[in-house]
């Protein structure tokens, strides 16, 4: 009997899938489909699959023509399966033609003739419109956002709003978009969502002007200042039908995801205290060391440290306490803020003057999890427990800035086959601004 075996995401089932398999499928006797998990197509920057692992299965079998249908989860497997199953062909669409010549070792690779004009991607842009992205800000995190949104489909990054108009053309020409402006109704003619990357205290009045002009929102961290702005913006945007997310990169990297569902598995008992810690020295002329306003330690990085704490710990605080060292303009070089719950506690390291451990550890009644610097960007950590024998290490894929995961799931939920919201709630983001207010107001009155 000969064996047949070919690979791919069969994402909203085609035309192209349908002639791939039929043709695999005459190749031999038996024919093996593996299927990819969403997980394993993030980890190869394939973001925005719409239909679930067993939809896709589900279509795959429909066709008749897999005898049998695997999962693939991770990379290296190809090799593994052929020589499981004892295949004899190997085989993917002409688009591969190169690709899987490795796999020649193992047995005869046939690259078959892809069915023209049509793809997943295809089908997704014509379900989907392509959304319109501007881009309020030019700075640094402006610069890193635009080559990220290049990995995302379905989204296109076309203009820039800079009160600035030398930024923005400078901007526009960088990345050659289509529009540079200073005017923000022109600027919201010419986009569907936007994404807010300016000075921090600007964010909430450019977040309440989009979502106003009913534009969709992702906004850098942090989202507001004080509770209240925050509570309006969600409002605003959950009663136009918007989408509004605070764009703390963190929140939607797979590893963080993953350590959260871990942490939140009961794997360690009952979680009792989350301490992170997120420094780094700032430049002295720099706006972190130099805005008396809303510089400093804390607003800087406040967003990265509070968001395990309020998602781990949750948002119903009883005392929270903060200490700073400010400098002579009272800035704060260093913060730690204090949080007591009722049956737990929680601490948040930040700075700009002082430098330290940036870890992130939970601990809990059997066991803790600790994520070392950078946890930021989670591509790894372990779960410990009593016996130091016994440990577990967890990886994940954290690519290129990052920044892809979070605009990918801000797509997804403005295309609506997806809620991904749960990765940085509205009540976690409107807690976030109540810490911020509670801090600016502690720190003006020193
Ligand atoms: N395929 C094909 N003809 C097409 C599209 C896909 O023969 N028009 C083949 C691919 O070469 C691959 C298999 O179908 O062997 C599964 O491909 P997959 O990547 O899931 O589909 P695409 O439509 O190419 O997906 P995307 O646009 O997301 O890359």
């Amino acid at each position: 009997m000969k064996k047949v075996i070919t690979y791919g995401s069969f994402d909203l089932f085609h035309e192209g899938h349908y002639n791939l398999l039929k043709r695999a499928k005459a190749l031999g006797d038996y024919l093996i489909v593996g299927v990819t998990t969403e997980q394993y197509d993030e980890s190869r920057g394939k973001l925005n699959i719409v239909d679930s692992l067993d939809k896709r299965i589900e279509h795959v079998r429909q066709t008749g023509f897999a005898d049998e249908v695997i999962v693939e989860d991770h990379p290296g497997q190809k090799a593994e399966d052929v020589q499981k199953y004892g295949i004899d062909i190997f085989t993917v669409g002409s688009d591969w033609i190169g690709a899987f010549d490795h796999m020649k070792q193992y047995c005869q690779v046939v690259y078959l003739e892809r069915t023209k004009n049509i793809s997943s991607t295809v089908i997704r842009t014509q379900q989907y419109p392509i959304i319109r992205i501007g881009v309020i800000g030019t700075g640094r995190i402006a610069i890193r956002f635009v080559p990220e949104a290049k990995y995302v489909s379905g989204v296109i990054v076309n203009s820039v709003c800079n009160p600035c108009r030398t930024s923005a053309e400078q901007f526009r020409e960088r990345f050659e978009l289509d529009l540079a402006t200073d005017d923000l109704d022109v600027f919201f003619d010419a986009v569907d969502a936007v994404y807010i990357a300016s000075p921090h205290e600007t964010h909430y009045g450019y977040a309440r002007r989009a979502l106003g002009a009913g534009k969709h929102v992702l906004c850098e961290k942090p989202l507001a200042f004080c509770k209240k702005e925050a509570e309006e913006l969600y409002a605003l945007a959950l009663g136009k039908k918007l989408v509004l997310l605070e764009a703390v990169k963190t929140a939607y990297c797979p590893g963080f995801v993953q350590l959260i569902g871990i942490a939140k598995s009961g794997i360690i008992g009952k979680i009792c205290d989350v301490e992170a810690c997120f420094t780094r020295l700032a430049d002295k002329k720099r706006r972190e060391c130099t805005d008396v306003k809303y510089g400093g330690g804390f607003t800087e990085f406040g967003s990265h440290t509070l968001l395990p704490i309020l998602k781990l710990m949750g948002t119903d605080y009883q005392e929270l306490r903060f200490d700073s060292i400010l400098d002579r303009n009272g800035i704060d070089l260093y913060t730690k803020a204090s949080f007591v719950y009722e049956n737990g506690m929680a601490l948040s390291k930040s700075g700009v003057g002082v430098k330290s451990e940036g870890q992130l550890l939970i601990s809990g009644t059997q066991g803790y999890i600790l994520a070392e610097s950078p946890w930021w960007l989670t591509q790894y950590f372990e779960v410990r427990y009593e016996d130091p024998s016994r440990k577990e290490r967890y990886f994940s894929n954290f690519l290129g800035d990052g920044l892809r995961y979070e605009i990918s799931d801000f797509a997804a939920m403005i295309q609506g086959h997806q809620n991904r919201a749960f990765k940085f709630t509205a009540e976690e983001s409107i807690a976030a601004a109540g810490v911020m207010e509670a801090f600016l107001l502690k720190r003006a009155r020193e």
